[in-house]
């Protein structure tokens, strides 16, 4: 019996290819997708790991669900694997490319492999992904990337992300300035650090690593994957036929910078008279 999310969604009849859907917020994504009646592919490098996935999918919501081995830096595996899945599900209305890697250091410590490795994860598999499956689509559809707070702002020990996800951004905005027309919208979702995910693990190692983040943040906790799969439903409706090239940030205020409550005392008090 499929469990169904309380909202007024549905994706009934849709099919949804997700990059990195074999874990963290993607996985999480895929979730909120197949509860409101996708059918999705979720792929990976780790074949067992995107078959895992796929069982978890089904197992917790009673939806459709494939797993497949694919790496996004291979436009060939992609092409393969994506004729495959639209074979076994039917064609694809939702791609999300949400595959990315990350690892902090500081930009004199990052060779030019380790800096092309992630623009390679990051930017260049947004392209292969939404390219690859451009010539299966059903349309209306929907694209939409992951990005991050990366992308517009400057951060210590993230110099590779930063680059990347810039890229991203701008990536999306020119796809969706050639594809509108032919009922392809492309957007991105911006996540701040959404809780349980291997981004967060790797940047806030520690509790108290995670605790000072989110003190930190305007709302005042780490987001949830649930969180972001509402907002990538929304932007695979036609109630949100309108927007296209958007840029959607849902990241608790993560953009605002350090918004603890330290920062918001004025540092000198005011003199009386
Ligand atoms: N500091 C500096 N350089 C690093 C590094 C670190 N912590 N981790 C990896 N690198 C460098 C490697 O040394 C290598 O460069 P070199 O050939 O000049 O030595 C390069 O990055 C590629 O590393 P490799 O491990 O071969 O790449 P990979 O394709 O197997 O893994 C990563 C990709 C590096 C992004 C890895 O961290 C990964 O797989 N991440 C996926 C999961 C993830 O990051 N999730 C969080 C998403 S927000």
């Amino acid at each position: 019996m499929q469990t169904q999310i309380n909202d007024t969604i549905s994706l009934q009849g849709r099919v949804a290819f997700i990059s990195g859907g074999t874990s963290g917020l993607n996985l999480g994504i895929a979730k909120g997708l197949v509860r409101r009646g996708a059918a999705v592919l979720v792929f990976g490098r780790d074949a067992a790991k995107a078959a895992a996935a796929a069982k978890e999918i089904t197992a917790e919501t009673g939806g459709r669900a494939m797993g497949a081995s694919a790496d996004v830096r291979d436009y060939a595996s992609l092409t393969e694997t994506f004729a495959r899945a639209a074979g076994e599900l039917g064609k694809p209305s939702i791609v999300i490319a949400g595959a990315a890697g990350n690892f902090p250091a500081p930009a004199i410590g990052i060779s030019a492999n380790g800096f092309k490795t992630v623009v390679d994860i990051d930017l260049l598999s947004t392209f292969n992904v939404f390219k690859a499956s451009f010539d299966l689509l059903a349309k209306p559809a929907s694209l939409i990337a992951i990005s991050a707070p990366q992308g517009v702002l400057p951060r210590p020990m993230q110099a590779h992300v930063c680059a990347a996800k810039a890229g991203v951004n701008m990536l999306v905005k020119c796809l969706a300035m050639e594809w509108s027309a032919g009922g392809i919208r492309v957007n991105a979702i911006s996540p701040g650090p959404i809780q349980g995910t291997e981004g967060v693990a790797r940047l806030a190692p520690t509790d108290a690593d995670r605790q000072a983040w989110a003190s930190r943040l305007a709302i005042r906790r780490l987001g949830t994957a649930e969180e972001l799969a509402n907002v990538a439903a929304f932007l695979c409706t036609e109630q949100a036929s309108y927007m296209t090239g958007a840029i959607v940030d849902c990241d608790g205020g993560s953009q605002f910078g350090d918004a603890s409550a330290d920062c918001l005392t004025p540092p000198v008090a005011r003199k009386k008279g």
